[in-house]
């Protein structure tokens, strides 16, 4: 008989979000008649920006003529995307950035669980707890994960706890680790970093040689001016951090596919051997070989988001999903519960009512509100007695599932 990666094996039978939706699936199958508002996933709701639309169209027409089909594209994207992303997000704010650096995906959680592919088989790796479960899982399917302690932490894995007593700042390892991930604005407490606050982690990374994998997957919702938007704001970043961003949350592009990564040339890594290796090349041999690009018709939506119009239709939608961000974190308070994020990130972390686990709390806001939210036990032990509630669903929603937690305690 064949061997599989038994890794696979040690993993909770089914990933976090998965198993949510089966409970969702389950209690809509016996309740029919209940209106269920879904804030549990990160799925958004707003439509897809009218200038991606446009961008879109323009690329199926290309594709309809023999004089101007696209096939297979760069596997690191087109160049007329990753120029208007290199100007976009980072030479408008005074950060240097090479079109090269850039690798275009279907999506920053594609990126985020093959990245390991190119490091180390046994690097230490650290995560923050509560954590996006992919940080942890893919480690796991690579071997790094070493064994399930009774705890819900991985043996192989360091945890670096954010919890009300740290006001969600980690704690750094005991020993420095190879890898360290780091998501913020967080997923899933809503947290941020202020400036000081991350420079802390860039030094300590270049001090002790630790790679940080920094998922800027929220930083549109950053409207707070001394919290940054991109790792690169901070001097040094290039030397230690890898970047990934995301259309998803920003542009509606859930549903489409598509996100990138950035690799800075100075990013180089031990080949075991004395030599050393630049991340960058690694990542595009990677890429190169088991990707062959993102969809160019994606890829014409995504650029036009960077036109005068684009950024104005995209500005709209997370002014909408702050509104609702804000919408939830205050009827939350005045229902009585305590919570954090919510301002500079679409998700509101909140505390169960004394006595509440996560999983309870969760069946109550089902159960009784029909409200679909995240339990915090899911992120990792630390995230225990919270559940994650998104400002993705539509302003009607909000304020239904408002009004309905209003007579919860
Ligand atoms: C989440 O709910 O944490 C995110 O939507 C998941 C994702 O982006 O993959």
């Amino acid at each position: 008989m064949y061997e599989v990666n038994h890794y696979f094996s040690q993993l909770p039978q089914s990933y976090l979000f998965s198993r949510i939706a089966k409970t969702v699936a389950d209690f809509r199958a016996q309740h029919p008649e209940a209106e269920i508002i879904r804030m549990g996933i990160g799925d958004v709701t707003r439509p897809i920006a009218p200038a991606a639309l446009e961008g879109m169209a323009e690329g199926i027409r290309a594709m309809g003529s023999a004089d101007t089909f696209v096939g297979y594209g760069p596997e690191q994207g087109h160049e007329f995307l990753r120029s208007a992303i290199a100007e976009g997000d980072f030479h408008s704010r005074g950060i240097a950035m090479a079109d090269d650096e850039i690798f275009v995906s279907d999506g920053a959680k594609s990126d985020i669980g093959n990245f390991p592919d190119i490091l180390d088989s046994h690097i230490r790796v650290a995560v923050t707890d509560p954590v996006y479960p992919v940080y942890v899982d893919s480690n796991v399917m690579g071997g790094r994960g070493g064994k399930l302690q009774p705890d819900g932490r991985w043996s192989g894995i360091d945890y670096m706890p954010c919890t009300e007593a740290n006001g969600f700042v980690p704690d750094l390892p005991a020993k420095a680790p190879g890898v360290m991930y780091l998501c913020y604005p967080n997923n899933p407490t809503g947290t941020v970093l202020t400036h000081d606050q991350l420079k802390y982690f860039v030094d300590y990374a270049r001090t002790n040689g630790v790679l940080i994998l920094f998922d800027a997957a929220y930083e549109a919702f950053v409207s707070s001016p001394d919290v940054p938007r991109s790792i690169y704001e901070i001097d040094g970043a290039r030397e230690c951090a890898v970047e990934f961003r995301s259309f998803s949350k920003t542009a509606g592009f859930t549903g489409l596919r598509l996100g990138y990564t950035v690799v800075p040339r100075e990013l180089r890594g031990s080949d075991g051997h004395g030599g050393q290796v630049a991340l960058r090349d690694l990542w595009l041999r990677r890429q190169t070989t088991k990707f062959n690009g993102a969809s160019y018709v994606i890829q014409c939506g995504a650029a036009q988001l960077y036109t005068p119009e684009g950024r104005e239709q995209i500005q709209a939608t997370i002014d909408y999903y702050k509104s609702n961000a804000t919408m939830l974190r205050e009827g939350l308070t005045g229902a009585g519960l305590t919570t954090y994020g919510g301002v500079d990130s679409p998700y509101v972390w909140c505390k169960a009512p004394a006595g509440l686990s996560s999983e309870e709390f969760f069946r109550l806001l089902l159960d009784r509100c029909h409200i679909v939210t995240t339990p915090g036990s899911g992120f990792g032990p630390s995230g225990e007695g919270f559940v994650r509630l998104t400002a993705f669903s539509t302003h009607e929603l909000t304020a239904k599932a408002v009004e309905r937690l209003k007579h919860l305690i």
